[in-house]
């Protein structure tokens, strides 16, 4: 799993293209683990997803960030866009640290993870 992470954040993640697993926009091993991913946006899961986990530190208005960069916010879906590969990194894969005192189910992970590599350039 940590390997294809890699892949996809060395070679995907954060690109301008707007084409789907369908048509080759992506890169191999995204196609192939975005094949029969379920749809995931930012309005069926993203928002509320990072409003409940991560917004309490990372909100641009939240009143204690805890530490929280002053520059990592998921206010809007643009923001999420401009930390995908370091989202990615933090909050999925084998050794997810975000948020830091966890609480957040696999299933949410995988959710994040399909999203952020399958859905997110084409929203
Ligand atoms: C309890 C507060 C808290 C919550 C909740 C939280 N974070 Fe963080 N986050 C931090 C702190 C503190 C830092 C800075 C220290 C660090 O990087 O570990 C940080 C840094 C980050 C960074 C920037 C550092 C980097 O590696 O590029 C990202 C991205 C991030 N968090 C993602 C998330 C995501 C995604 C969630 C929700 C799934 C989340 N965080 C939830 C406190 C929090």
């Amino acid at each position: 799993m940590s390997g294809w992470l890699l892949l996809a954040l060395a070679c995907g993640a954060g690109g301008d293209d707007t084409g789907d697993a369908a048509d080759g926009g992506l890169d191999s091993a995204t196609e192939a683990f975005c094949q029969d991913a379920p749809v995931v946006t930012w309005n069926s899961f993203g928002q509320g997803f990072t409003t409940e986990a991560c917004q309490t530190c990372h909100a641009s208005t939240t009143a204690e960030r805890n530490g929280a960069p002053d520059s990592v916010t998921f206010d809007t879906l643009d923001d999420v866009r401009a930390h995908s590969d370091r989202i990615l990194a933090r909050a999925t894969g084998d050794e997810p640290d975000m948020p830091p005192r966890g609480g957040v189910s696999d299933d949410d992970r995988a959710r994040l993870e399909i999203w952020l590599r399958c859905w997110l350039e084409e929203e």
